[in-house]
């Protein structure tokens, strides 16, 4: 049995197999609303039917101004949860479980959704702009200026991530992740390029990862002691000065020795920089957080079955998670399944999908 394969326990929650769907925005609320539409059902119902153990939700605003784009998801209202208790129960119907990552954009809200071709930037006045705060009234550039957060509405927003995981786990999602990674409002404390503040939320380590750890304690006050929480880090931002690997490394023990079931180990995107991309570019990072003795997911260019089993097998990660190629193909896992070697009743086929399988012929 391939490791990628092999089942994974965090806490009351049993994985089938450790290939797993990172959140990837969809940008698909078309009425603007953080409601999850037919496409995220279609979304992630495919790639449960495809074989992915674990899918993520994408990064759903835990609070309305927590939102990159008008067209996000979100996770702060009852009616959002209803929404996406339709996609959970789909994609439990495919034997997969299913997590929800919990966001809030910052300095980077407010913005045109990434699609290509689109319009980019801040949105205007008259495109239903919104004040961004972060924690300092430092802009990421080309972006509108951020507003500098006081600590009632730090908080605020410790509430609202702890609301948002009770939501989401009342919606039946077996996992929360929460997103400290890519730029976004948590990261933004972390990085001494973003967090200029000189009170307890900023300076040194302690005062940076406060919020953080803040946020992580609140979740799992709000969940229980047997419901997974997973946080994702960018675990160096490429940039001299940055928030780099060791204090990647220093979080990750931090979160872990408080109980935190996974660390997601992605990189970069709170300052522009230039990134060393290549096959499997972040699994370096992970293979340091997976020191600590933390559980940890590696992501980045991993697009190949041999490639993504060698990661686990080397122990430079416990999960690996496969994005942009998932977009183009749904049912990878069944695919990676069959070229590493697994007999096709073992493959995780859905039942209606078994005569087209790997290897069948016609
Ligand atoms: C379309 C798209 C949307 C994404 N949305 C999110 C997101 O919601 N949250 C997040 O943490 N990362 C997001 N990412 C990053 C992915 O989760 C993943 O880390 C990245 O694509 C690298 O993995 P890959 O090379 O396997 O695609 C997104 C990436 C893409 C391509």
């Amino acid at each position: 049995m391939p490791r990628l394969f092999e089942p994974l326990t965090l806490r009351g929650l049993t994985v089938k197999n450790r290939v797993w769907l990172p959140p990837l925005c969809q940008y698909s609320c078309e009425a603007e609303d953080g409601v999850p539409t037919d496409w995220h059902l279609v979304h992630l119902g495919a790639r449960a039917q495809g074989g992915f153990g674990l899918v993520i939700a994408e990064a759903s605003a835990v609070v309305p101004e927590g939102r990159i784009s008008l067209l996000d998801a979100g996770i702060w209202n009852d009616e959002q949860a209803r929404a996406w208790t339709r996609v959970v129960d789909f994609v439990h119907s495919q034997d997969a479980a299913i997590a929800i990552q919990l966001a809030h954009a910052g300095r980077k809200a407010s913005t045109h959704p990434a699609f290509h071709g689109g319009p980019k930037g801040s949105l205007g006045p008259e495109e239903g702009a919104w004040q961004t705060y972060g924690p300092s009234a430092v802009p990421f550039p080309d972006l509108a200026v951020p507003a500098e957060m006081s600590t009632e509405q730090i908080a605020e927003v410790v509430e609202a991530f702890a609301a948002a995981a009770a939501r989401a786990q009342g919606a039946g999602f077996d996992a929360v992740e929460i997103h400290a990674a890519h730029g976004y409002l948590l990261h933004e404390f972390l990085s001494p390029l973003s967090n200029l503040r000189e009170d307890g939320y900023g300076g040194d380590f302690a005062g940076r990862s406060r919020f953080v750890m803040e946020v992580y304690r609140a979740v799992r006050a709000a969940v229980g002691e047997d419901f997974p929480v997973m946080v994702r880090i960018s675990a160096t931002e490429w940039t001299e000065g940055g928030f780099g690997p060791d204090e990647a490394v220093e979080l990750a023990a931090l979160l872990d020795a408080e109980g935190c079931d996974l660390i997601d180990v992605s990189s970069a995107a709170n300052v522009p920089a230039q990134i060393p991309v290549g096959p499997g570019y972040q699994v370096p990072l992970a293979a340091e957080v997976a020191g600590t003795g933390a559980t940890t997911a590696a992501v980045g260019l991993i697009t190949e079955p041999a490639q993504a089993e060698q990661v686990l097998v080397s122990g430079d990660a416990d999960v690996v998670l496969i994005g942009r190629a998932a977009l183009r193909e749904p049912a990878w896992p069944q695919r990676a399944a069959h070229q590493l070697g697994m007999e096709w009743r073992d493959i995780p086929y859905p039942r209606q999908y078994t005569r087209g399988r790997w290897g069948a012929g016609l």
